[in-house]
C-alpha cells in the first residue's frame, strides 16, 4: 500500500525556512525518516507544492484510489476553502487524512489558530517537529 505525504506552500524550503520555528532538516531527511518507520511492502509517496490546484488534484487522486494521507496543508490550512472541500472527499466514510504541522500553529500568531482543515480531518497532530509525520504515520500503520 501507499501513504500519500503532501506538503503544501514553502514547504520545499524547509531546512533554511525560519529553522529556529521549523528545525534545520529538508524534505529529503523528512523522506528518509518516514521510510525507515515504514514496514516492507509500505511505500511512502512524499511530495511537496506551492501550488493550491496541484494540492487539489493529489486530494482527488487519494480520494479516488483510497490511499490514506498525511497532509501539512501549510498556509493554506488557514484560508483554502478549496483545499477543506478536496480534504472531504478523501475522508469521505472510510477514508484517511492527518492533517500535521511541524510547529504550533496555536502558540503562534492569531492568524494560524483557525485551519479550515481539521473541521474535515480524521485527526490533527502539530508541535512536534517531524515527529508530527512519524506520529502519523504509525497511526496510519496502526489502522491500516
Ligand atoms: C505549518 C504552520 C503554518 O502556519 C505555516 O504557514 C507553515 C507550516 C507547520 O508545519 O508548522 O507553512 O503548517
Amino acid at each position: 500500500p501507499t501513504v500519500l505525504v503532501l506538503n503544501g506552500p514553502n514547504l520545499g524550503r524547509l531546512g533554511s525556512r525560519e529553522p529556529d520555528v521549523y528545525g534545520a532538516a529538508d524534505l529529503a531527511a523528512l523522506r528518509r525518516l518516514l521510510e525507515a518507520v515504514a514496514p516492507e511492502g509500505w511505500n511512502v509517496d512524499l511530495r511537496q507544492t506551492d501550488d493550491e490546484g496541484e494540492l487539489i488534484g493529489w486530494l482527488h487522486e487519494a480520494a479516488d484510489s483510497g490511499s490514506p494521507v498525511i497532509l501539512n496543508p501549510a498556509a493554506f490550512t488557514h484560508y483554502s476553502y478549496g483545499l477543506r472541500d478536496a480534504a472531504a472527499l478523501v475522508t469521505k466514510p472510510g477514508g484517511t487524512l492527518i492533517e500535521v504541522h511541524i510547529s504550533n500553529p496555536h502558540a503562534r500568531e492569531t492568524f494560524r489558530h483557525t485551519s479550515v482543515i481539521s473541521g474535515v480531518a480524521t485527526g490533527v497532530i502539530a508541535g512536534f517537529g517531524f515527529d508530527s509525520y512519524r506520529l502519523a504515520l504509525l497511526q496510519v500503520l496502526a489502522s491500516a
